[in-house]
């Protein structure tokens, strides 16, 4: 029988890439007996990290060198830790643009639900009040939540994600000309007053270029992060540098911006085509200091696939959009353990363990 402290000793070679520590000294396994097998239950900072299954190998082979039995490594679940002020969610994330119509609902609703997929426990808050239109996206239209015994509203669950809106409360089509205090009201209640559980991350869809809600969810649980969402044109991107520019007043981090709607690949003749012109996105980016998250592709099935209440993620999983919001959600993931973990995670990264995610599209043709 293999000494626990031996096989521990062995398992503290291995080191996960995010944090940029050990697996031991970072809490990350325990080691359990199952009749003749050893079974190392490995925890991940975020189910969701690209290099999990990398980690995973290299317990079983860092094991394997001092077991002198079967040796089980099992993915165990994860959970992000969450703040002072709202310790039950790992990460709150708002999802914004400068302008509407860039995708903001498409980009929250598809990366929740592939979050959602690849294991991690997700939340979805839509806080558009102008227009909501999460319930459409997740095929929640006419869902009315239900109300627990400590009168908090039980989020509906939708693809795995469990799901709010301020549709929920108001007509679909009912124009909400709502002042700032009353939607500071609204959108703390839709934060405090709703039976979230513990989640790792709650993403918040967030209104174009206001910045009450922001202010409002801000003062109600500090935002941990921001993604932007843009399209490629260059008018588009005077108007990400007055988010980015309300994000940093607000104190909020942005985490990156994903560049929608980037380029069309024809699927009859498989070239490229830059339908907004090419993009500027990733040169603006790097000149303003604003982390470029890649880009996603048009794809022409997103709206009517929306519109039957499938994130595009669900009803082609194989696509291209599908596999890039993957990567997406990976790599984002990769960057809030990183930036929960603090400083002395980074300054040990960059050991080329793991790659970080490139969505560089296929040369233009
Ligand atoms: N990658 C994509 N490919 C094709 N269509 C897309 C893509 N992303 C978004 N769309 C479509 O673009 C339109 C706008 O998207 P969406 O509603 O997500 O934008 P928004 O920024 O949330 O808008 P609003 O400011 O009105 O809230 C929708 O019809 C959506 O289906
Ligand atoms: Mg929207």
């Amino acid at each position: 029988m293999i000494d626990n402290e031996v096989l521990r000793n062995a398992l503290a070679t291995v080191t996960e890439p995010a944090l940029g520590r050990d697996v031991v000294s970072a809490n990350l396994v325990e080691i359990a007996r199952d009749g003749e097998q050893v079974v190392v239950r490995y925890a991940p900072p975020s189910a969701a990290l690209p290099h999990n299954g990398a980690v995973m190998e290299l317990l079983r082979t860092a094991a394997a060198t001092v077991a002198n039995q079967p040796v089980r490594v099992e993915l165990a679940p994860s959970a992000i830790a969450g703040s002072p002020s709202s310790p039950r969610i790992g990460c709150l994330l708002g999802v914004g643009a400068g302008k509407g119509g860039v995708g903001k609902s498409t980009v929250a609703s598809n990366l929740a639900v592939t979050l959602a997929k690849a294991g991690c426990r997700v939340g979805l808050l839509d806080a558009d009040i102008y227009g909501p239109s999460v319930p459409i996206l997740m095929g929640l239209r006419g869902a009315k939540p239900a109300v627990n015994a400590a009168r908090q509203i039980v989020p509906a669950v939708a693809h795995g994600v469990k799901t709010v809106s301020i549709g929920f409360m108001v007509q679909e089509d009912m124009a909400v000309a709502w002042r700032g205090p009353m939607v500071g009201k609204a959108v703390t209640q839709l934060l405090s007053d709703v039976d979230w559980g513990d989640l790792d991350y709650l993403l918040v869809d967030l209104p174009p270029g206001t910045g009450d809600v922001v202010l409002s969810l801000c003062q109600a649980a500090a935002l941990d992060g921001a993604v932007v969402v843009s399209t490629p044109q260059d008018v588009a991107f005077a108007d990400v540098l007055r988010a980015v520019r309300m994000f940093s007043m607000l104190k909020v981090d942005v985490v990156g911006l994903v560049e929608n709607m980037a380029y069309f690949l024809c699927p009859d003749n498989g070239k490229t085509y830059e339908i907004f012109g090419p993009s500027n996105s990733e040169r603006h980016c790097s000149s303003h200091d604003v982390p470029f998250l890649g880009r996603l592709p048009i794809e022409l099935q997103v709206s009517p696939s929306a519109d039957a209440g499938l994130p595009i993620v669900v009803a082609e999983p194989n696509s291209d959009l599908a596999v890039r919001y993957r990567a997406l959600a990976a790599d984002l993931a990769l960057r809030v353990v990183r930036r929960k973990a603090g400083a002395a995670a980074q300054a040990s990264l960059g050991q080329g363990f793991f790659t970080v995610h490139d969505y560089t599209p296929p040369a233009a043709s």
